[in-house]
């Protein structure tokens, strides 16, 4: 009987070990366990031992034996969870060491690169840096521009409305700004002329990202406003700015435009040393209304202003297909510039 209690616990010791499986391993539980395992229907036999001596060796084998085996399905189940996991970590693993003995060096967002490159342009060209707040009155980005209520131009905004007011704001008239042109407003309204501001910042538009568009992109203001000035300092300013951030092969011309806020307005293209034209930006004379609104007198004041997207700069100058990988950052995609 002991002999036989012994065959059955090595036999069982033997399938435990071979278990490659958590599934394998609680199959094995019950099989070798359960009221029909082998060592269960030996210890039914006990009663058939003559002496009673023989019976409590062998229900100590038994037991033993049952002992033994649970041990070592337990055992065997913690050794193929801690396999699993360590394949796991081996499989997400990242391989730092691929960097060990070249470190590389990062760099400013391709954005932030042409923002600070076209502030350095405009300051070159005697312009001072101005900033205004991303979440705007209606009154800012809107009616003070010459776009009262119900102006038609209002849609073509596609604006993102906030529930909160910040601080002068009215509830409920609130917004993400549409463009940088509202910094127009607070400049006018903050400083004396004579003014010569450039104003780079993010904008809204309610818009589904697709390879030319995001919702939240970038652009930048520029603003003048001193005595006598004409359409002929703003195409003369478009022309020395191009000159210099594109290159002396680079020309620009203006195309008649409609925009509330300037009149005349403009467009503005820049013409490629291969004779290809792009489309940059708009322009236009500061509209008497928005000088009024600035808390300019227009009869002693004039001025020009011009704005344009800067994510555009990079996406051209990159070369980057779809304007969406500039925000994903994805480490292969930054790494090539
Ligand atoms: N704010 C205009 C836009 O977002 C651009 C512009 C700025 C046009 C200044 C004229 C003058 O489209």
């Amino acid at each position: 009987m002991i002999d036989d209690i012994r065959a059955a616990r090595d036999a069982a010791l033997a399938l435990v070990e071979d278990a490659d499986s958590l599934e394998s391993v609680s199959a094995l539980d019950t099989q070798l366990l359960g009221k029909k395992g082998q060592l269960a229907v030996l210890k039914t036999q006990l009663g058939s031992l003559a002496t009673v001596d023989e019976k409590r060796a062998a229900g100590q084998a038994v037991n033993e034996a049952v002992q033994v085996v649970s041990t070592a399905l337990e055992h065997r189940l913690v050794e193929l969870r801690e396999a699993a996991v360590s394949l796991r970590v081996q499989a997400e693993r990242l391989d730092l060491t691929e960097y060990v003995g070249k470190p590389t060096r990062g760099h400013a967002h391709l954005v932030t690169q042409a923002w600070e490159r076209l502030e350095d342009v405009f300051i070159g060209l005697g312009f001072q840096v101005a900033e205004g707040p991303e979440v705007e009155t209606d009154w800012h980005n809107f009616e003070a521009l010459n776009m009262g209520e119900g102006h038609p131009a209002r849609g073509e905004f596609d604006t993102l409305f906030v529930d909160c007011a910040p601080a002068g704001g009215e509830p409920g008239r609130t917004v993400l700004r549409t463009h940088t042109s509202p910094v127009q407003i607070r400049t006018m309204l903050t400083q004396e002329p004579p003014i010569y501001i450039v104003a780079p910042g993010r904008v809204f538009r309610r818009d589904t990202p697709d390879a030319t568009h995001m919702p939240v992109f970038h652009q930048i203001e520029g603003l003048v406003i001193d005595r006598d000035i004409t359409m002929a300092d703003l195409a003369g300013t478009i022309e020395a700015f191009t000159k210099a951030f594109f290159g002396a092969g680079f020309t620009s011309r203006l195309r008649p435009s409609y925009f509330p806020f300037t009149e005349p307005s403009a467009e503005f293209d820049i013409q490629r040393p291969d004779g290809s034209w792009l489309e940059l930006g708009g322009c236009g004379m500061v509209h008497p209304n928005v000088l009024a609104a600035g808390g300019l007198d227009p009869e002693e004041w004039s001025g020009f202003a011009f704005g344009f997207g800067i994510d555009r700069m990079a996406v051209m100058r990159h070369q980057v297909a779809d304007i969406r990988d500039m925000y994903v950052n994805d480490i292969r995609f930054i790494e090539q510039f």
